[in-house]
């Protein structure tokens, strides 16, 4: 596969089925693609993206909105998940580019920031950080260096902490 071919861009009505067929097989469960298509549904904020390659779905990303609630107000960013890459087609930089082009995507929106809970040694290189030197906590009970964020507003974000919340959905749909 030539990474120069893979061109990444919005979901479209046609791409459903590849989408689903790309979550189940790169994470060997139903699971993801599921809360993919509830998230399709219920809410009008999600940024899909396919990596098309020679025509097929290769790679998917879903960014759906996220929350942080303090006293006075609420920021709204992005929550990064779920992500997926056929496996025949991992480790070549069609993850890479889907992350990079969602970053690129949100920051035109003025998104203020995107969370992600992952492989620590995969989103360091996009700028994630750990979300606690922020003093912003997962909703859940993860491990620390797993839990992150990206601030692409300073301004918009400053003196916001407290709990990062993915939509619902998220647990609803499992
Ligand atoms: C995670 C995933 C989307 C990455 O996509 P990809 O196209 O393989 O990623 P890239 O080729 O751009 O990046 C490869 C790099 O990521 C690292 N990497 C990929 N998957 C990783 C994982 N599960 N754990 C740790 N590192 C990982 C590789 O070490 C590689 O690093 P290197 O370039 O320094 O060697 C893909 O491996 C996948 O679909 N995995 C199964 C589903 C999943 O776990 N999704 C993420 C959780 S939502």
């Amino acid at each position: 596969m030539i990474l120069q071919e893979v061109v990444v861009r919005g979901e479209q009505a046609q791409d459903i089925p590849g989408i689903r067929e790309v979550n189940r097989l790169a994470f060997g469960q139903a699971q993801e693609s599921r809360i993919v298509d509830v998230l399709r549904d219920s809410c009008r904020d999600i940024l899909s993206l396919v990596a098309v390659y020679q025509g097929h779905i290769v790679g998917h990303i879903l960014f759906s909105p996220a929350s942080i609630s303090m006293k006075e107000r609420t920021v709204t960013g992005m929550g990064l998940a779920p992500m997926a890459v056929l496996p025949e087609f991992q480790r070549k930089g069609v993850g890479t580019t889907l992350v990079r082009t969602g970053i690129f995507s949100l920051k035109a929106r003025t998104c203020p920031f995107i969370i992600v809970l992952g492989q620590p040694q995969y989103y360091p290189r996009f700028g994630f950080k750990k979300a606690s030197i922020y003093h912003i906590e997962s909703e859940w009970n993860v491990p620390d260096e797993a839990f992150m964020i990206l601030i692409l507003d300073d301004i918009a974000m400053k003196g916001v902490q407290g709990t990062a919340r993915y939509r619902p959905e998220f647990v609803e749909a499992v």
